[in-house]
């Protein structure tokens, strides 16, 4: 594993990038350089966010992209250890910028909360502190060139997510939702994106986490005792692009595979902003889906 501090040459800021993906927002025309902002989110805790963020930029920067990843998650900024690192790297700052320098791991730039919270056991800032902190990180580092920024979002729809999905609302290229198709977070799922839609941020698409195993024999089987709801169904009746299914499994070259092909997809995929009538419809075939499944389960 390699990790280094990133010489600061030829770096730019958060802001400067974000006036380019106001521009190039879904025309897939590269004007200079430009970054796609994407946030992996659920409002459900547990789902594979922070797995997605690590695994996504890794497939995006083996296919040659330039990626950042950037924790925001105020009470677990587990990111650094889905990097594989035991600590979260001290924060380097650029004094004369005053903006914070991103770590490099494998090729990937890297910044976390975990670096200013040290090894305290329960981050216990008020609220405000954590978005002011927050907000910082969105706009006050000195990112190199990048393709894609990745955030990795913490669940719940608190004050803090409020202000996160506002702190980006206007530069964000698509929102990455990243769910188990059980009815549990089938049902979080729909709540998710009420959310989204009140936050007017565009979907790049769905990941079904977790959706099967691989038996011995190769065979894919279901792993829960809750019923398996389609999310591919959900998302195709409603114009939503599933993004890719990725299997519950400890073989990280499995998971990679998976990834490879989510990563290959990107470019063909456009953000979609949610329209009233398209969630009415989700919300009557999800609604379908998770009575199906409660009723199968009784
Ligand atoms: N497809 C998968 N196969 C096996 N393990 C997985 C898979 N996806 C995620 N995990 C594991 O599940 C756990 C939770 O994943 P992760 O931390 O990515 O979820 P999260 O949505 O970021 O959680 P939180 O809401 O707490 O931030 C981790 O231990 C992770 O390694
Ligand atoms: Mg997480």
């Amino acid at each position: 594993m390699r990790i280094k501090s990133q010489v600061s040459i030829g770096v730019v800021s958060t802001t400067d990038i974000s006036v380019v993906i106001l521009t190039d927002r879904g025309l897939g025309v590269r004007i200079g350089f430009k970054v796609r902002k994407i946030i992996a989110s659920a409002l459900k805790g547990g789902t594979g966010k922070t797995s997605t963020t690590v695994n996504l930029g890794k497939a995006l920067y083996r296919a040659g992209s330039r990626v950042g990843l950037l924790d925001v998650d105020a009470t677990a900024p587990t990111l650094y250890k889905a990097l594989g690192l035991t600590d979260a790297p001290q924060w380097d700052l650029d004094t004369v910028a005053a903006k914070l320098i991103p770590f490099e791991v494998d090729g990937l730039y890297a910044l976390t909360l975990a670096s200013h919270y040290g090894e305290s056991p329960a981050v216990l800032w008020d609220e405000p502190t954590l978005i002011r902190a927050m907000r910082e990180l969105i706009h006050d580092v000195q990112w190199p060139e990048l393709d894609y920024l990745i955030l990795d979002s913490p669940p719940s729809s608190s004050g803090f997510m409020q202000a996160l999905y506002d702190a980006v609302a206007g530069d964000v290229y698509g929102v990455i939702l990243v769910f188990q198709p059980t009815d549990i977070a089938a049902a979080d799922l729909v709540r998710t994106l009420d959310f989204i839609k009140i936050k007017r941020v565009p979907v790049l698409g769905l990941i079904a986490n977790m959706a099967y195993c691989i038996a011995p024999s190769g065979e894919k089987f279901w792993p829960f005792i809750s019923p398996k709801v389609e999310l591919g169904s959900v998302c195709e009746e409603n114009g939503i692009a599933l993004l890719g299914e990725v299997p519950l499994t400890p073989s990280q070259s499995i998971i990679d595979k998976e990834f490879d092909k989510i990563a290959s997809n990107m470019d063909g995929v456009h953000p979609l902003v949610l329209k009233d009538t398209m969630l009415t419809k989700l919300y009557k075939t999800m609604a379908k889906g998770v009575v199906k499944a409660a009723i199968r389960r009784l």
